[in-house]
C-alpha cells in the first residue's frame, strides 16, 4: 500500500513515520506541501499517487484560533475539503483526524459517534465544519477524532507539567475538564490498522480510561518520583480565549467494531515516560 502523510512533521505525524511498518509511506511537513494550496495537493498526489492520505496537517494552537480564525479556517476546514476534493478525483482513499473538541461537553456520558455536533471553540467549529463536508464529498473517508494527545514527538501537556515541575515547587491544574489521554503511539499503531481494515465513517480513536487534567498531571509527576506539590484548580479560576468541553470521552465502541482496543491513559503514560526517558538518556550520550 502507498500511504502519503499530510502533518508529518507534527506530534502524532513523527509518530506515524516512525511506527508504520510494511507500507511505501511518504510524510510531508507544510513546507513540502501547503494544504492551503489545492495545486500543491493535486501535484503531490499525483506525484505518489498514494492508496490512502492521512490528513494529519493542522492549525492545532486552540486558543490562537480564537484570533486567527481565517487561519483556522483555511487550514482546518478549507485545507481538509480540498484534500477531500483532490482524494476523490484521484481515487484514494482518505483519513481525516479530528477532535473531541467538536463537542460542548455538556453530556455526562461517553460521546458515541452519533451524537450531534456542537463546538463551543473556533478550532472545534473547524474541525466540525470539516467533517461534515468531508463526508459529502466522499462518503467513504474515515474520520478519526481523538482527544488530549501526547507523545515524545514535541510540546503535550505531559512535558510541558514535567518541565514546569523542575522550577516549582508547586503546581495549580484544572479538575474539572475530564477527558481521554492518547498516546501517539498507540493512536498511530491503530490508524494503521484502520487503514488496513478499509475503515470508513467515523472512529472515535483514544487510550482507555478518562481523567481530569489534574489527575492527569498528578499521575505523570507522581510516576516520576517529582515531589512537587500538585493542586486541583477551575477552568473559571484559569480563563483561556478558547472555551473547552466539560467533558469529552469519547466511546470506543466504533474502534471495537474492528477489533481494536487500545490500552489505559495509565499504561501509555507509563510507556510515554520511559520512551522520554531513555530519549534523553542517548541525546546526553
Ligand atoms: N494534539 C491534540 O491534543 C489533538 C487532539 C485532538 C485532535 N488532534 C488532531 O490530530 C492531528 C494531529 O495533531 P498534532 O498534535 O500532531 O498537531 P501538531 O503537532 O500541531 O502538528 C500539526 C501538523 O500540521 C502541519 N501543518 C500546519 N499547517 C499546515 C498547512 N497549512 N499545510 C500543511 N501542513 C500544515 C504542521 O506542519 P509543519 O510543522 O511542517 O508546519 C504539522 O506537521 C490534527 O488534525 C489535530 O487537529 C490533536
Amino acid at each position: 500500500m502507498r500511504v502519503t502523510i499530510f502533518g508529518g512533521t507534527g506530534l502524532l505525524g513523527k509518530a506515524l513515520t516512525r511506527i508504520w511498518q510494511g507500507d511505501e509511506l511518504t510524510s510531508l511537513g507544510s513546507i513540502d506541501a501547503d494544504i492551503r494550496s489545492p495545486q500543491t495537493i493535486k501535484r503531490v498526489i499525483e506525484q505518489h499517487r498514494p492508496d490512502w492520505i492521512v490528513l494529519a496537517a493542522a492549525y492545532t494552537d486552540v486558543d490562537g484560533c480564537e484570533t486567527n480564525q481565517q487561519l483556522a479556517f483555511d487550514v482546518n476546514t478549507q485545507g481538509a475539503i480540498d484534500v477531500a476534493e483532490a482524494a476523490k478525483d484521484a481515487g484514494t482513499r482518505l483519513l481525516f483526524l479530528s477532535s473531541d473538541y467538536v463537542f460542548d461537553g455538556e453530556k455526562l456520558s461517553p460521546y458515541e459517534i452519533a451524537d450531534p455536533r456542537s463546538p463551543r471553540s473556533v478550532y472545534g467549529k473547524t474541525k466540525a465544519a470539516a467533517e461534515e463536508r468531508l463526508l459529502n464529498i466522499l462518503p467513504e473517508c474515515c474520520i478519526v477524532r481523538t482527544s488530549w494527545v501526547f507523545g515524545v514527538d514535541g510540546k503535550c501537556f505531559p512535558d510541558t507539567m514535567l518541565k514546569l515541575a523542575a522550577s516549582r515547587s508547586e503546581l495549580a491544574v484544572v479538575d474539572d475538564q475530564r477527558g481521554s489521554p492518547t498516546y501517539t503511539t498507540d493512536l498511530a499503531r491503530a490508524i494503521q490498522e484502520l487503514c488496513h481494515s478499509d475503515a470508513k465513517g467515523i472512529v472515535h480513536v483514544t487510550n482507555a480510561g478518562d481523567c481530569s487534567w489534574f489527575e492527569f498531571a498528578r499521575y505523570i509527576l507522581h510516576k516520576s518520583s517529582s515531589s512537587v506539590l500538585v493542586k486541583p484548580t477551575s477552568t473559571e479560576k484559569f480563563p483561556r480565549p478558547a472555551q473547552r468541553p466539560k467533558y469529552s470521552v469519547l466511546s470506543p465502541t466504533s474502534l471495537h467494531k474492528y477489533g481494536i482496543h487500545m490500552a489505559s491513559w495509565t499504561d501509555a503514560a507509563q510507556r510515554y515516560l520511559a520512551e522520554r526517558a531513555s530519549r534523553t538518556k542517548s541525546v546526553q550520550h
